[in-house]
């Protein structure tokens, strides 16, 4: 078999990608470990930047989105029972897109049905070979048989778990990573969201997240040490806890009923330098993680798919590699003030099991100063709401 772009990882990433390469006539063919149901049922951040909601809408898949999303013009951070509404649209002229990470990647996979062979999954034993060579292949195992994709280039698309980053010699390959020594507890529950805007909110027990996906269905989060078990938490144990990290009135505005999912998700940071090796470029997940304060998982990845496609297409239209050269720069530039921004809101939000009072004082300070600078409320609001591509 050949391709062009052989592409590891059927994640948002990878097919999205795919899809992209696609409205220019550039073959490529995605490798995915699972299946589409398994890779359907992962829950993610719902939030989307207006970078990923334009990268949707030039793959062609803007209609679905467009008709159910929720377009989001501001945010609510609250700490100690005070409220900071955050005007994106009056501070930066743009909003952010509430649309599931899972329906994101449910329109992609659908749209792939269009070209059988172009997105396989339930491939096992995915491996990249000769990546510093000019004529790199992907070999993997599909139904019991060895096959093999003969590609000008790889895309690892294989998420924070796959092999595409291993695939860069340790020695060529620097790594910084932070973990944060607590989780988010997170919940699905078919109830009203309590507040038309999420609420990032900050207490003397914690952090927590009031999201949605849509009229009736709301996603809420608190922090949790690691420690704890999910079995622990009855849905009533959390309500209780989620309701005493908010301001009294939207506690008591809050519609409960019973989880239909429940997890514990570790947060960390973590950035692999360079995004590229040979003819191996790292995009997504396999290359960087953020801690979910701020939803700039899918939206970082978006960006990297963003650099790659349009270097691709320079590559295949105009016969100049500058862009594909440069994809690693370009791309890491924006990582890292994603990385920055993400840090920056876990940092000021959460609270740490090693805090002393003067770094409870500082948190305040800087919770007084958002509230009463426009300024502050202006870069939280530029980040948020995506930096330029
Ligand atoms: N071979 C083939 N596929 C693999 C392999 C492998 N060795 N290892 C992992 N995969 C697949 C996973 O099964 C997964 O479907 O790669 C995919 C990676 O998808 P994600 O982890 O979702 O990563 P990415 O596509 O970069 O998406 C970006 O945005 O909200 C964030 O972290 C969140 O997933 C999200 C990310
Ligand atoms: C979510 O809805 O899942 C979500 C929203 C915002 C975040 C993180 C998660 O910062």
């Amino acid at each position: 078999m050949r391709t062009q772009v052989a592409i590891i990882g059927g994640g948002p990433s990878g097919l999205l990608l795919s899809q992209l390469l696609r409205t220019k006539g550039i073959a490529s063919v995605v490798l995915e470990r699972r299946s589409r149901d398994y890779v359907l049922s992962r829950i993610r951040a719902g939030i989307l930047e207006r970078g990923m909601v334009g990268l949707m809408r030039q793959a062609g898949l803007g209609e679905r989105m467009d008709k159910e999303c929720y377009v989001h013009d501001g945010t609510l951070i609250a700490f100690d029972g005070e409220e900071i509404p955050i005007d994106f649209k009056g501070l930066t002229g743009h909003s952010v897109t509430v649309y599931g990470q899972t329906e994101v990647t449910r329109d992609l996979y659908d749209a792939a049905e269009a070209d059988p062979g172009r997105v396989l999954t339930e491939c096992d034993e995915v491996m990249p070979h000769d990546l510093d060579s000019d004529k790199p292949y992907v070999t993997f195992v599909k139904d019991g048989q060895t096959q093999r994709i003969d590609c000008d280039y790889v895309a690892g698309c294989d998420g924070f778990h796959g092999i595409s980053r291993q695939m860069i010699p340790a020695e060529k390959r620097r790594e910084y990573e932070k973990t944060y020594p607590f989780g988010w507890l997170g919940i699905l529950s078919e109830t009203p969201p309590v507040h038309e805007e999420l609420i990032y909110a900050t207490s003397q027990r914690g952090f927590a997240l009031c999201s949605m996906r849509n009229e009736n269905l709301s996603r809420y989060f608190v922090q949790c040490p690691m420690t704890e078990k999910v079995e622990d938490w009855s849905d009533d144990r959390f309500w209780d806890e989620l309701r005493r990290r908010l301001p009294a009135h939207h506690a008591e505005a809050m519609v409960t009923g019973p989880s239909i999912e429940k997890g514990i998700a570790p947060l960390r940071s973590f950035v692999c330098e360079p995004m590229r090796w040979g003819r191996l470029f790292l995009c997504g997940d396999a290359a960087h993680i953020v801690p979910p304060t701020g939803a700039k998982g899918l939206n970082t990845a978006a960006s990297d798919i963003h650099y790659l496609f349009n270097a691709l297409v320079q590559f295949y239209e105009e016969a100049d590699a500058e862009g594909l050269e440069r994809y690693s720069e370009t791309a890491l530039t924006r990582v890292w003030k994603a990385e920055r921004f993400s840090w920056w809101m876990t940092t000021q939000l959460h609270r740490f099991p090693d805090q002393t009072d003067f770094d409870l004082r500082i948190q305040r300070a800087e919770m007084e100063f958002l509230r009463d600078s426009e300024a502050a409320q202006k870069v939280l609001a530029e980040n948020y709401v995506g930096l330029p591509y």
